[in-house]
Parts: C-alpha cells; structure tokens; sequence
C-alpha cells in the first residue's frame, strides 16, 4: 500500500534543503523500496506570500491526511510586519496544536568524524546516542492562569503554571518506554519532585506505567538540574530521558549541542496511536530555522533535514533498516570529510547544500 507524505518546504533555506530529500525520496520510489505518494504544500512566508496565510485550509486538510509530514523551515526578517495571527511560525503551531503532536523526539547522536567539533573532550562525546523525549503540549507554556497582573501598589505579579493530568504523563511515558525496548533499554524520566506537585505525580505515573507494562525496560528517575549537570558531565550513560515541556526544552537544547551543529539535528513529533490503525499522526523537522543568513546561497547543510527523513522512515514507516542506511550514509559522507561550512574545521574544504545531498544519497544507492 502506498504512503502519504507530505512535504512542506517552507521558506528561507527549507526548500534547498528539501530539494535534497526529494531526490532521495524520488530514488526509493524508483528503486521499489517504498511507495511513497508525495505531494507539497505551502507553510510560513511561502504561504503568505501567495495566500496571506501562514497556512492554507487546502494544506491543513493533507496535512491532516498524510502518513507523515516533512518540514523544512520558516521565519525571518522579511514577515516581521506580518500581522500576529498569519506570521510563520503561526503555521508550524497549528500543525502542532490540530495534529495533538504531543512527543517531541530530539536525538542527540555524536558522528566520530565530528566528535572534535564538540565543545566537549572527544572521550566524553564520541559514540553518544541519546534519544530526549519531550511533552509538548502540556506543562507551563500552555497552563493556566497565565498572567501578568499590576497589583494595588503598582508592582507587577507574573504567574505561569505548571498542570499535568495522569493520561498526559501516561501518554508520554509509553512513548519514550516503547522507543527503549527498540534501543538501549533504559529510560531516564526527568522532573523536579523534590519542589514541584506535578513533579511527584509525573514520578508516580512513570513508576506505575513501567511496573505495570514495562517492566523489561530498565527505569532511572533523575531530577532535572542533576540531569543537565550529568549531560555535561558523562552524557554517554544516557539512552532515553523522557521529560516535560520547559525541562525538555531545556535539556534537548544542550543536548543538541554536545554534538556540534544546528544543521546537523532532525527531530520528530508525534501524535497519539490511532485505536484502530495503530499509525499515529507526525511531523519532521530540522532542529534549525530558516537560516535568512545563508539563504539561497547553496550552502545550507541538508544533513538535518536528511536526518528527518531518517527519522520518518524508522517511526511512521517501521522501515528500520532503510532508517539506518541512510543515517550510515551521513556517517560515511562525514567520515569521507565531506563538510558544508557549518561544520568545517577552520581553513577546511566546504561543499554546497547540492553536493552534500548528493554524496549522501550516493552512499545511501550503494549500501542496497
Ligand atoms: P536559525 O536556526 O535559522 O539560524 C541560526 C544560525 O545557524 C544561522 O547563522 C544559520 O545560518 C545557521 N544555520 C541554521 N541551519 C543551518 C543549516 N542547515 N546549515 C548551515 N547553517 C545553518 O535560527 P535564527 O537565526 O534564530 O532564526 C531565523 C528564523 O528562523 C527566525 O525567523 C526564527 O523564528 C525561525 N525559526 C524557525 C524554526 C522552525 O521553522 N521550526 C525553528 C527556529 C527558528
Ligand atoms: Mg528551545
């Protein structure tokens, strides 16, 4: 049975960089390693630019139709004007919000040929694999009251709040347990329970949903400042770490950047299992935003918005060893030294987003 994908470039450096995983994408389906039924619409400024609209109702409803989403990019100085509502990145929200896209996936692997371009000694970083699994539509950025209030004497109070209910840490943690049993087998669950309620019920939702349905999966509590000093520290003891929404932002954040550059990160967003496909609803992305820096020069990295790709055939599509040729196929171009000039040592050779595309669906073609 064919699958849909969905591909929205966006704007800035998105369509160059999605230009890359077309070819790739175009090369399964001609090679008869997937059937994939692709089709493309407009999100961010390229949407507003045509239709004054950060995203059309027409794309909305693929959108909400497709098997997996691929999105490049959006932003940038050009719709700073814009009115609120259809600015950019308003359309990138409302795929999030209308899809309940509430896990966020943020790997966090370091490729040994760029384990010298960590901030972080080669020995602590070199072989890293971390999977960060991040609730995205709860917590404090969405709990209410969420105010700032002048009081009698004219000072100011800001409140935000921080709400979880059972089925929202259940969700989550099932995610990150069923993602385990397919790498490491060992789950962090991350929180502050020592001064924060939701924290003590996210720790017992967590130890119950794992005594309960998974057992075989090895479960680490960890408070949250403790877990940002141990990335630093020795983030190799680490598999999963599943987390809240302002913790996860956190923590994938400096994650991510034990292993180099922007252009290098993909990341997944999923939406809760359909009861009677078993297929759940999802979003891939890079990591970075549209780059208005480098745009149209031919010089964006491709390798996070590959790595996406990547990520869309090991989760949407269970193509497992497809997902990690085509990862093999980053490591081997790097390895190769192959480097656009995000990730090029000073005085290093650099290619464009082209070649680098290319090289990487070459190494891709002969690993079949
Ligand atoms: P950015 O991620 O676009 O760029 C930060 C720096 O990293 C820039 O110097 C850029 O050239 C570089 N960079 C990013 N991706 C790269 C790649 N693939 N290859 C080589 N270099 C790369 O973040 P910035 O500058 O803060 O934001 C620019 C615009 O993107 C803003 O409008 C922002 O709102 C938007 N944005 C969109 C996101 C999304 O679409 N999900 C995420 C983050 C920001
Ligand atoms: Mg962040």
């Amino acid at each position: 049975m064919s699958k849909k994908l969905f591909l929205l470039p966006g704007d800035g450096i998105g369509p160059e960089i999605m230009a890359e995983v077309k070819a790739i994408i175009d090369w399964m389906n001609s090679a008869g390693l997937a059937k994939f039924e692709t089709d493309e619409g407009l999100v961010g400024g390229a949407a507003y630019d045509a239709h004054q609209v950060s995203i059309s109702e027409g794309d909305m409803e693929k959108a909400m139709a497709a098997d997996a989403i691929l999105f490049g990019a959006v932003g940038g100085p050009k719709w700073d004007k814009v009115p609120y509502e259809h600015r950019p990145e308003a359309g990138l929200l409302r795929l999030r919000k209308d899809l309940d896209l509430f896990a966020n996936l943020r790997p966090a692997i370091c490729y040994p040929a760029l384990a010298d371009a960590s901030s972080l000694k080669r020995e602590v970083v070199e072989g890293l694999d971390i999977l960060i699994v991040r609730e995205l539509t709860g917590g404090t950025y969405f709990g209410t009251p969420k105010e700032i209030v002048t009081l009698e004497n004219g000072d100011k109070r800001a409140v935000d709040t921080q709400v979880y209910t059972t089925p929202e840490i259940e969700r989550i943690a099932r995610v990150a347990f069923e993602l385990a049993k397919t790498r490491r087998n060992h789950v962090f669950s991350s929180e502050k329970h020592n001064v924060m309620r939701s924290g003590v019920l996210w720790k017992e939702v967590v130890t119950r949903v794992h005594a309960e349905e998974y057992a075989d999966v090895q479960l680490t509590h960890i408070l949250a400042d403790n877990c940002a000093m141990q990335l630093v520290r020795n983030p190799k003891q680490f598999d999963v770490i599943v987390t809240d929404n302002l913790f996860g932002d956190i923590l994938s954040d400096a994650a991510a950047m034990l292993t180099g550059s922007l252009g290098m990160l993909p990341s997944a967003s999923l939406g809760a299992e359909d009861a009677k496909t078993g297929s759940r609803k999802a979003l891939y992305e890079p990591v970075h935003g549209s780059a208005p820096d480098i745009t149209g020069k031919g010089v964006a990295n491709p390798i996070a918005m590959i790595g996406s790709l990547a990520m869309a055939l090991r989760y949407s599509f269970g193509m497992i060893e497809e997902a990690n040729k085509l990862e093999a196929a980053i490591a081997k171009v790097l390895a190769d030294g192959l480097r656009t000039g995000d990730i090029a040592a000073k005085g290093e050779a650099t290619v464009g987003t082209k070649d680098m595309g290319a090289a990487v669906l070459k190494a891709f073609q002969a690993s079949f």
